[in-house]
């Protein structure tokens, strides 16, 4: 289900499906999928239609992305100004704090792929109380190094000049693993369309957003929540040895690995991604 709160003068939007309930329990538990760059909530679709029982699963739109409204910025302000002002990977946190106090959700599972792990990292760092899990999927603790920061101000500039389309003609050989190219069309042509549908600002902020962002390796052995890491054994974007090193670091965390999936295991390979989030939040939660 599509929801549109407002919160102070701005939109969010999420999407929420719920498990089968088990008797045992009252309410649902809640888990919080946070999207990758440059997508939005709709990526979670195959995870929304495979909720475990007991478990509601809410998938936020980001800033600017989806139906959810951008951070306020003077009119007139240029796309560069705005690109590089600052934007901050803890807006989003901020943002998803404010969402979760409007639903009354005190604690949740939350969890996210790539960017999304890059935003789970600013919440617990800014609020862990909230956490009861987390799911880190193909994504990194450490900030941006000085090559993938210069590869985002030429990127900066792509959407700048040429728009969504061509960011899509550049992420995506590096988004899909090469079998989810020549055997999964349906999956490019999805995750094509989810790229071309944002904002050049939206992408632009996210891209700011990212190349600011702190090192979170030295919070991971202060995570002593039941945590879940995937990968995609394809993935060159957050690799699985950025998994295996986060593993190492987070106590008792878990790694599951996902063959023949890049870096969007969850909509390469769907039902082995499944099948690692419904086993650890019935078994580990
Ligand atoms: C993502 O999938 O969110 C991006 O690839 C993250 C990144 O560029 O670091």
């Amino acid at each position: 289900m599509r929801h549109r709160v407002t919160i102070g003068r701005r939109a969010f939007a999420y999407l929420e499906a719920t498990g089968r309930p088990v008797p045992q329990a009252q309410l649902s538990r809640t888990a919080v999928l946070i999207h990758a760059f440059p997508l939005n909530a709709e990526m979670w679709m195959p995870q929304l239609e495979s909720v475990p029982p007991g478990w509601r699963f809410i998938a936020p739109d980001l800033a600017g992305f989806g139906d959810t409204d951008s951070r306020r910025r003077p009119a007139g302000e240029s796309l560069h100004a705005a690109a590089d002002s600052d934007a901050s990977i803890d807006d989003y946190a901020g943002d998803l704090i404010d969402l979760l106090d409007h639903l009354h959700i005190d604690e949740a599972v939350i969890g996210g792929l790539s960017m999304g792990g890059y935003v789970t990292f600013a919440m617990f760092r800014l609020a862990p109380r909230y956490f009861t899990g987390l799911i880190l999927a193909d994504t990194r603790s450490q900030a941006d190094s000085e090559d993938v920061r210069s590869a985002r101000r030429k990127m900066l500039d792509v959407v700048a000049r040429k728009g969504p389309e061509a960011v899509a003609d550049e992420m995506l050989p590096k988004l899909l693993s090469a079998e989810t190219h020549h055997h999964q069309p349906a999956v490019v042509s999805r995750v094509r369309d989810l790229i071309t549908r944002n904002t050049p600002d939206a992408i632009a902020m996210a891209l700011t957003s990212m190349m600011g962002r702190p090192d979170s390796t030295p919070l991971l052995k202060a995570i002593h929540r039941p945590t879940l890491i995937i990968v995609g054994e394809e993935d060159g974007v957050a690799t699985v040895s950025d998994s295996e090193s986060m593993q190492r670091q987070i106590p008792g965390s878990i790694l599951e690995r996902i063959p023949r999936a890049g870096h969007l295991s969850n909509l390469e390979q769907p039902a082995a991604f499944n099948a690692a989030v419904g086993s650890f939040l019935v078994r580990r939660l």
